[in-house]
Order: structure tokens, then sequence, then C-alpha cells
């Protein structure tokens, strides 16, 4: 079966809102290009402040040495600041919220 076309599909719980997440972006960037605002501070995966659960999907991550245990990691945590997803994920993080659209 040929590679799909669509880049992997973001969804954030307990928000429920999905987002497209293209390989050239993290899944940070990603969803704010989607208008929705995950917890952040540094973006290179040194801060931890954009920790979240990831509770199904995978996903590799931009550097080599991003900030998580390798419990963390074995429990699913991931850093979407420096992580790309390479198939659908569905993350977890309290607080995610959907930012207010621009007037046109
Ligand atoms: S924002 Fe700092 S580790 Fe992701």
């Amino acid at each position: 079966m040929p590679d799909s076309p669509c880049p992997p599909l973001v969804r954030v719980e307990p928000l429920g809102q999905s987002f497209e997440a293209p390989d050239s972006l993290t899944i940070l960037e990603a969803a704010g290009f989607a208008n929705l605002h995950l917890p952040r501070s540094c973006r290179n995966g040194t801060c931890r402040t954009c920790l979240c659960k990831m509770l199904s999907g995978s996903v590799r991550y931009t550097i080599e040495w991003p900030g998580l245990s390798r419990e963390e990691k074995a429990e699913g945590y991931i850093l979407p600041c420096v992580a790309i997803a390479e198939t659908d994920v569905v993350i977890e993080t309290e607080g995610a919220r959907t930012l207010p659209l621009r007037e046109a």
C-alpha cells in the first residue's frame, strides 16, 4: 500500500481537539498552527514545561537527548516541543487550550 499523503493527526485530551502534525514541524509547532496552545517555555527539550503523556502513537525527537528519564519514556511521557509525530498520536495535557481566532 502506498504511503498516505496525509500528515499524522495529533489529538489532545481532555480538550478533544485534533490537528495535523506534518513531519516538518514539532508537535508543539503544529499545535500553534492549529490555534492550540500547549504548555511550553524553552522549546528546546530541557525545561520540561511541555511534558505530557502520550496515550497512543509514536514520536521521534529533533534532539538526541530530550530531558526525559528512561522511566518517563517507558511510561509514555513525551516533550512535544522537540517531538515529531511518526503516527497518529493522542496526548494528554491539562494545560492545553484553544486560542481565540483572530478577526479577519
Ligand atoms: S518547552 Fe521546555 S522542554 Fe518543551
